[in-house]
C-alpha cells in the first residue's frame, strides 16, 4: 500500500474522518503516524471541519507501534514526540472510535484525543511490558491522569487487554455502543463539536496529585516474583510514579529516558523475538495456509485419565461439546470426578464462576461405546503410552468415525506412522501432544506423520488455536521435538548429581536463571514413577541405555514425589514446599561411591551450561533431520511447554546470545571429556564454521 493510502481524510457534514488503513492490525508503521498528523493538520486547518473522528479500517483501531521497527530508533520519536502531542493540542474536538484493539501506541493515540467511543467487543491496553519496554507515547503520563494511578500501575505492569465495558467503568472510554461505530462516532463528534473548553487528559492533574508514594513500593513488591530478572516492569512503575511527581511535560521526558534504557536491552530483544516466533510457528513449511480446515463443532477423547480429562476440559472451556470415552463405568466415573473436582477447585479459588463451571461440565458427556463418538469432528486418543493398546484404539476409531474426522493421538513419544498404519485413513492421523495439566498448559505439539495430509495438519493447528493453545508443528521421531530436545537436559541433570551437585543446587541455579520452578522440584510435582516406567521400558529395549541409578533408587523406595510426601525432596503434609532431605543426599553420595566417582564442587555456571547446551545440541540434531522446522519453533515449545523464561527468548535464542561458536567449542571440549553423548551435531558444527546464528540457520 502506498504511504498516501495508509491514512485518509474524508470530510462529511462538518466532520473530518481520519481513517487508518494499514492491515492487518493498523500498527503504527512508518508512514502511519505521519499520515495521521498530515490528515489531522489538514482537517484542523479546514474551516468546514468542526470536529474529527479517528478510526481504523479493517479489523482493528490501532494495535500499537510497529514492533518490527524497534531497535531502529524511530518508534518513540514517531509516536511520543509528534502525533499524540499534536492531537492533544488540537483546538477542535477529536473522537477516537475504537473497534478490535487499541493497544500500546494505539491507546496512547486515543488518549491524545478528547473523547473515546468503542464497540462492546473492543479491547484496550498498554501491553508494552510484555515486549520488554514501557508505553513510550505518553501512556505512563496520560493513563494515570485518566483512570487513576493504581489502575494505570496495574494495567501497565500486567499489559492486560481490558474489555470495553470495564474500560468505560474505569473512565478510559466515554461511551460504549452496540451499533455501527462510525455512525455513533460521527453522532458523538457532532454533539460535542461546540463544547469548550475541550477535555485534555494532559491537563487533568487532579488524579495524580496527593498520591501516597507507598503505593509504588507496594506495586514493586506485588510484581517481584513474576518480574524476576527483568527491568521493564520496574521502569513502568518509575514512569507512572513520575506522573505524580513531575508536571506533564517533564513526566514525558522522564518516560522517554526510561523507555530508551529498555528498547535495545536483551530483555526486550528476547521478548520481541518470542512475540514473532510464536506467530511464525503458525506456518508449517510445505503446508499451504489455504489448505482446507476441518471445523470442530464436536470433539471426543479416548481415555478419562489425567491427560484425557484435561484435554476434554480444554474443549469444554472453549465452548466445544466433547464426549469422553472409557472402557469401564468405574474408570469413567473416576475420570468425571477428577474433572468436577478440578473445576470445583477453580471455583473455590475464585478463578471460575459457579455458573460457568456448570456450563462447562454440561459440555462434557461421558460414554462407554465407540458408536457414541462416531459423529465427532475430531477424536483424540489419550490412553497410556503403549503401542499395541493405542493401535487397538485406532482400529476401533477407523471402524466407527465418520469420513473426514481427524484422528489424533496424544502420545508424547510413540511413532505416529505405526499408529496410523492400522487405519485405512492415515491421512487424517496426526499427533496432538498436549502438556500436563492439559487444560492449563498452552502448548500443543502437532506431529505430522509420513501420510498426514496438509488439510489435517492445518486443521489440527487451527483446532489448537481454537482452544486457546499455541500450536507448533513438527515431524515424527521418538519424543518428537519437545520431549526429545528436553531429554538430554534430564539426563545431564542426573549425571551432575552423580558427579557432585545436589538437587537444591540445581534448582537454585535454574530458578535464578528464570524458571518458575527448579527442574528437580518439577519432577516431584509431575511424579517420578512415570519416568521410572519409561526408563524400564527403554532399558529393556536397548542394552546400551544409560541407566539413572539415583532416580531408580528413589522410586524403589516409593519416593514418587509430592504425591507420596517424598521424592527428590521431603514434603510436610498439606504443603508443597520442597525441603532438602539428608536421606536423598545419602543416596546420591552412595551412588557416586558405587560408580567410583570422586564427588567435586560443580559451579553454578557449569550446571546451567551443561543442562542447556545438552539440549541445544539435541535440538540441532532435530533441526538437521528436518523434524523441527526452525529454531524459533524449538523456542516456542520451550517457552510454553517447559517454562523457559520468556525474556530470554527461548533455548536457541539464549544460545545465540552466547554465540554459536562458543557453544560449539564448549560442546567439543565436553565431547573429549565425556564421550559420545556430547558429540556435536553436524548442523552446530556447520553454523559455527560459517558464523551463522541458530535464528538464521537454513535447515531440513
Ligand atoms: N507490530 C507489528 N506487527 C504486528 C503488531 C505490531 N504491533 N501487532 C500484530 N502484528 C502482526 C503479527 O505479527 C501478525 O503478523 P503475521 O500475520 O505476519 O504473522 C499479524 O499482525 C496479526 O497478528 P496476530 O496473529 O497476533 O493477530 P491476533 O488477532 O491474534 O491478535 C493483537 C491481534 C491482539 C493485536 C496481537 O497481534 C498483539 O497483541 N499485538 C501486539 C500489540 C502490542 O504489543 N502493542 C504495543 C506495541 S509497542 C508500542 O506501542 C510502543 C509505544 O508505546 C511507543
Amino acid at each position: 500500500m502506498s504511504s498516501e493510502n495508509l491514512v485518509t481524510l474524508d470530510v462529511k457534514d462538518g466532520i473530518g474522518i481520519i481513517t487508518v488503513n494499514n492491515p492487518p492490525v493498523n500498527a503504527l508503521s512508518p508512514g502511519v503516524p505521519e499520515g495521521i498528523t498530515a490528515c489531522f493538520e489538514k482537517a484542523h486547518a479546514d474551516p468546514a471541519v468542526k470536529a474529527m473522528v479517528l478510526i481504523g479500517a479493517g479489523r482493528s483501531f490501532i494495535a500499537g507501534a510497529d514492533i518490527r521497527q524497534f531497535g531502529k530508533g524511530r518508534v518513540r520519536q514517531a509516536i511520543g514526540d509528534s502525533t499524540t502531542d499534536k492531537l492533544d493540542a488540537s483546538t477542535k474536538p477529536i473522537v477516537a472510535a475504537i473497534h478490535g484493539y487499541a493497544l500500546g501506541g494505539g491507546l496512547e493515540t486515543a488518549m491524545g484525543c478528547n473523547y473515546r467511543i468503542a464497540v462492546r467487543s473492543a479491547k484496550v491496553g498498554l501491553p508494552e511490558v510484555l515486549i520488554g519496554i514501557l508505553p513510550g507515547g505518553g501512556g505512563t503520563q496520560r493513563l494515570p491522569r485518566l483512570a487513576g494511578v493504581q489502575v494505570a500501575l496495574d494495567m501497565i505492569t500486567s499489559g492486560r487487554h481490558v474489555p470495553a465495558d470495564e474500560a468505560k467503568a474505569l473512565g478510559i472510554l466515554d461511551e460504549v455502543v452496540d451499533g455501527d461505530l462510525l455512525t455513533a462516532a460521527i453522532a458523538m463528534a457532532k454533539r460535542i463539536a461546540d463544547i469548550r473548553p475541550l477535555p485534555h487528559i494532559s491537563s487533568n492533574n487532579a488524579r495524580v496529585i496527593g498520591i501516597d508514594p507507598k503505593i509504588f513500593d507496594a506495586q514493586r513488591k506485588s510484581i517481584a516474583r513474576r518480574a524476576r530478572n527483568q527491568k521493564a516492569p520496574y521502569n513502568c512503575i518509575l514512569a507512572v510514579e513520575a506522573s505524580t511527581t513531575h508536571p506533564f511535560l517533564q513526566g514525558l521526558a522522564r518516560e522517554r529516558e526510561l523507555f530508551v534504557e529498555l528498547e535495545n536491552a536483551d530483555e526486550a530483544r528476547g521478548l520481541r523475538y518470542a512475540f514473532f516466533g510464536e506467530r511464525e510457528a503458525k506456518n508449517v513449511p510445505g503446508i499451504p495456509a489455504n489448505a482446507p480446515v476441518q471445523a470442530i463443532n464436536a470433539a471426543a477423547v479416548i481415555g478419562a485419565g489425567t491427560m484425557g480429562g484435561g484435554i476434554a476440559m480444554s474443549f469444554a472451556d472453549f465452548g466445544i461439546p466433547v464426549k469422553i470415552l472409557e472402557a469401564t463405568q468405574e474408570a469413567l466415573d473416576r475420570g468425571m470426578k477428577r474433572i468436577r473436582d478440578n473445576y470445583a477447585t477453580s471455583v473455590k479459588r475464585g478463578s471460575l464462576a459457579e455458573g460457568e463451571m456448570t456450563a462447562r461440565l454440561s459440555r462434557i458427556t461421558p460414554v462407554l461405546d465407540y458408536a457414541d463418538i462416531a459423529d465427532a469432528d475430531v477424536v483424540i486418543e489419550a490412553i497410556f503410552e503403549e503401542m499395541a493398546p493405542k493401535q487397538a484404539v485406532f482400529r476401533q476409531l477407523d471402524a466407527v468415525m465418520k469420513p473426514g474426522a481427524l484422528m489424533l493421538s496424544n502420545t508424547s513419544a510413540l511413532n505416529i506412522d505405526e499408529i496410523a498404519s492400522v487405519t485405512k485413513r492415515p491421512e487424517v492421523v496426526a499427533g496432538a501432544h498436549f502438556f500436563s495439566p492439559a487444560n492449563v498448559m498452552k502448548l500443543l505439539e502437532v506431529v505430522k506423520g509420513t501420510e498426514t495430509s496438509a488439510a489435517t495438519m492445518n486443521s489440527v493447528m487451527a483446532m489448537g488455536r481454537a482452544i486457546g493453545k499455541i500450536s507448533v508443528g513438527c515431524g515424527n521421531c521418538d519424543g518428537f521435538l519437545a520431549n526429545r530436545s528436553r531429554g538430554p537436559f534430564g539426563m545431564e541433570m542426573v549425571i551432575l548429581l552423580e558427579e557432585g551437585a545436589l538437587p537444591e543446587q540445581i534448582d537454585k541455579v535454574m530458578v535464578e536463571f528464570g524458571y518458575p520452578m527448579g527442574p528437580v522440584a518439577v519432577g516431584d510435582l509431575a511424579g517420578l514413577d512415570i519416568g521410572w516406567a519409561a526408563r524400564k521400558r527403554r532399558a529393556a529395549a536397548d542394552p546400551n541405555y544409560r541407566k539413572q541409578p539415583i532416580s531408580d533408587r528413589l522410586c524403589e523406595l516409593g519416593r514418587f514425589g509430592q504425591k507420596t510426601g517424598k521424592g527428590w525432596y521431603r514434603y510436610e503434609a498439606g504443603d508443597r514446599t520442597p525441603h532438602p532431605d539428608p536421606e536423598v543426599t545419602a543416596i546420591i553420595e552412595q551412588v557416586s561411591t558405587e560408580m567410583g566417582i570422586t564427588r567435586r564442587v560443580i559451579s553454578d555456571e557449569e550446571i546451567l551450561r551443561r543442562l542447556l547446551f545438552a539440549s541445544v545440541n539435541e535440538a540441532c540434531k532435530i533441526l538437521e533431520e528436518g523434524i523441527a522446522y526452525r529454531a524459533s519453533d524449538v523456542d516456542v515449545m520451550w517457552l510454553y511447554g517447559f517454562g523457559f523464561p520468556r525474556y530470554r527468548g527461548g533455548l536457541m535464542f539464549w544460545a545465540d546470545q552466547i554465540g554459536v561458536k562458543d557453544v560449539f567449542e564448549q560442546i567439543q571440549r565436553w565431547h573429549q571429556l565425556y564421550g559420545a553423548r556430547w558429540a556435536p551435531s553436524a548442523l552446530l558444527r556447520r553454523l559455527a564454521e560459517t558464523g551463522t546464528s541458530f535464528k538464521d540457520a537454513k535447515v531440513g
